[in-house]
């Protein structure tokens, strides 16, 4: 086999997070977007002493365990549900059989393994989406959707999605009709030039409420006041709560803003969890399927048993959920530590918004903040973004010495890297399980309960 010959694989099985492997003359294979069980026909592309990589060209023979209908109809051109084509049980037992191989290769001692939790939904269930404008293909019409497999410019207009609800294609919908109309053209990242960059809804499951961020560059050759209006008389099965207009004129394609404006209602939606309130403000972290965090939630409260009288730090707690929860369930004190300086005052609110007054949110990296800690945890509960833990924060944390630790983890690969840190240094790795929060996308949520007796 070399570089650019077609070959014919049988995709054995599905590495996380997308690297579906067979053998072709016993030699191991990569292919991104394959299913267990499918024969593709793909092109080698790299053949390095680490492996063979080879790009998917077309599916020769479906596989058993594909779903016989209910993929949308842009399966193949967008980057988002890799695993759609999926039966929805044969996808918990792929996410199940990764966590546990990469947890395997990494030696961790695992004392009770408890499965997969299958998310309550598995269509509908984002309450977050972030759309990006574009084109359909090179010079082609203004699209508004998720980029295509494998491109950074090309969008697909969403005409249908399985994990959004109805009102978002009514908002993309309207927006994209809005625009064409108006000719206004999307910002390019190359030339940097243009205006439409990304539309970010946001809508609570459990209130309706929707907030809207139109998010440009400073050129605005539109009116925002009829954008407003055209938004406001959409036909919506949830209530607008409110309508915000970004700036951004930074070169990086990451949704952030120089400057906002609130074109119509406030800069948050309300969302609820169990019987908690949140005041999610627009660039707060929130859980994106707020029926599957519950479920996420219950198995942290679980995994941290009876908390009554302990001391407990929330790190990364975002708009402080975990913290809320464990101080609703009667622990003594609760710290949380979180970057975001808007999300940190979102949880202090909440936390008066949810009557509780033995919780406190500090602003700023985990690395330095808990250097200031002076109490002494009976329970850490860590929730850190993809790449997991700053190692030298690891560290950190360890030296507290808690007797039991919560790691909530969204990247198998990360939490395994962890988690050798921590059985280093003592920590047994007592209980695992898995929540399937995203159906139908690479996703998936681990909790493990570590445990130290001194
Ligand atoms: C996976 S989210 C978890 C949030 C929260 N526990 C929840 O369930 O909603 C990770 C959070 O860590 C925050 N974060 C990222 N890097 C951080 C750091 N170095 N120090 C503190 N917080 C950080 C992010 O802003 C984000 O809110």
């Amino acid at each position: 086999m070399k570089k650019k010959d077609i070959i014919t694989i049988q995709i054995e099985d599905v590495a996380f997070p997308n690297k579906a492997f067979g053998f072709v003359d016993g030699e191991k294979v990569v292919v991104k977007n394959g299913i267990p069980g499918q024969t593709v026909q793909a092109q080698i592309i790299k053949k390095r002493s680490s492996g063979i990589e080879a790009r998917q060209q077309t599916v020769l023979e479906h596989s058993p365990l594909e779903r016989q209908d209910g993929v949308c109809s842009h399966y193949t051109l967008c980057g988002g549900c890799t695993y759609q084509p999926l039966r929805h049980e044969e996808e918990l037992k792929l996410k199940e059989r990764q966590v546990k191989r990469l947890l395997e290769q990494e030696k961790i001692n695992v004392k009770s393994w408890e499965g997969i939790v299958p998310a309550p939904s598995e269509t509908a269930y984002r309450n977050k989406c972030e759309f990006s404008f574009g084109d359909e293909e090179k010079n082609g019409d203004l699209a508004l959707g998720m980029r295509k497999r494998m491109s950074h410019y090309e969008v697909v207009s969403l005409k249908d999605c399985n994990i959004i609800d109805k009102d978002y294609l009514k908002i993309i919908e309207g927006t994209l009709a809005f625009f064409q109309e108006k000719n206004v053209p999307f910002y390019h990242k190359l030339r940097h030039e243009g205006s439409l960059r990304h539309l970010v809804v946001r809508k609570g499951a459990a209130t309706g409420e929707i907030l809207v961020n139109l998010v440009t560059s400073s050129e605005v050759p539109f009116s925002a006041e009829e954008f407003k209006n055209m938004l406001l008389a959409l036909p919506l099965c949830g209530t607008l709560c409110g309508i915000l207009h970004s700036v951004n004129d930074s070169v990086a394609d990451v949704v952030r803003s120089d400057e906002i404006t609130t074109l119509y209602g406030r800069d948050y939606f309300v969302e609820k969890l169990f019987d908690l309130e949140f005041k999610v403000s627009v660039y707060s972290f929130f859980q994106t399927n707020t029926k599957g965090a519950e479920k996420l939630y219950a198995i942290v409260k679980d995994f941290a048993g009876n908390v009554s009288d302990k001391m407990v730090f929330d790190l990364y707690c975002g708009t402080g959920t975990i913290g809320q929860i464990m101080a609703e369930a009667g622990s003594k004190k609760v710290v949380g530590i979180e970057l975001v300086e808007e999300a940190v005052s979102a949880a202090n609110e909440n936390a008066s918004r949810n009557g509780l007054s033995n919780c406190t949110f500090i602003a700023g990296d985990v690395l330095q903040k808990v250097d200031e800690l002076t109490d002494k945890p009976d329970l850490i509960i860590v929730d850190p973004p993809r790449d997991g833990i700053h190692p030298k924060a690891i560290g950190k944390i360890i030296d507290f010495a808690a007797p039991e630790i919560v790691y909530v983890s969204c990247k198998p690969t990360s939490l395994a890297r962890d988690l050798v840190i921590f059985q280093q240094a003592g920590y047994k790795v007592e209980r695992v399980k898995l929540m399937d929060m995203f159906p139908r996308t690479v996703h998936v949520e681990s909790v493990c309960l570590l445990t130290k007796r001194c």
